[in-house]
């Protein structure tokens, strides 16, 4: 199965709930794509030595890994994290993520500036591109174990929407017109 994804609604309600339209009103990959999200689906039983997942990493330039898991036991200062990942922001670079156990959901902002909730389960590898605004959240089971993948050194640096100021905003930007 692919990965699953639904305008969000409204509502103030514990951020970790779908927060799904009523009725639901999902969002294809090819909408996705528009956007620049693109994923893939593997098998997460075998990560550690995956052919498919090397061959991703080869044609993307993906040299950097490494994996966190995203659980109250296991994260310092879990709560203040969770804030933190939930701000809405970008990053001047790709955002790579392949999960690997558990679910999550990420939220990105469309054309028209509505949040899409996209919930990755164990096996989805995605990539959110550089410019997009976009945040993070454990759904109810409060559980990821996800591997973090990067062209070269890593830059875990995030700018807080506002952040228009950025070359790469306006880049992602232009790269949405006439798609
Ligand atoms: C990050 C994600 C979770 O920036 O958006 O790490
Ligand atoms: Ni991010």
């Amino acid at each position: 199965m692919a990965i699953e994804a639904w305008f969000m609604d409204s509502s103030e309600e514990d951020v970790k709930k779908p927060h799904r339209l009523d009725p639901n009103q999902s969002v294809s990959l090819e909408e996705l794509k528009a956007l620049g999200v693109f994923s893939w689906k593997l098998n997460a039983d075998i990560y550690e030595n995956d052919p498919e997942l090397e061959k991703i990493r080869k044609e993307q330039g993906y040299s950097f890994m490494d994996t966190i898991t995203i659980h109250r036991d296991t994260l310092p200062d879990y709560e203040a994290k969770l804030k933190v990942l939930y701000s809405e922001h970008l990053h001047l670079d790709d955002e790579i993520r392949y999960i690997l156990d558990g679910r999550a959901y990420f939220d990105v902002r469309d054309k028209q500036e509505r949040w899409i909730r996209i919930l990755l389960t164990k096996g989805d590898l995605i990539t959110l591109p550089a410019g997009i605004y976009h945040r993070f959240t454990p759904d109810e089971t409060e559980y990821t174990k996800a591997m973090r993948l990067f062209v070269g050194e890593p830059v875990w640096k995030a700018y807080n929407r506002p952040a228009d100021e950025f070359e790469i905003r306006q880049k992602y930007l232009s790269s949405l017109q006439g798609s």
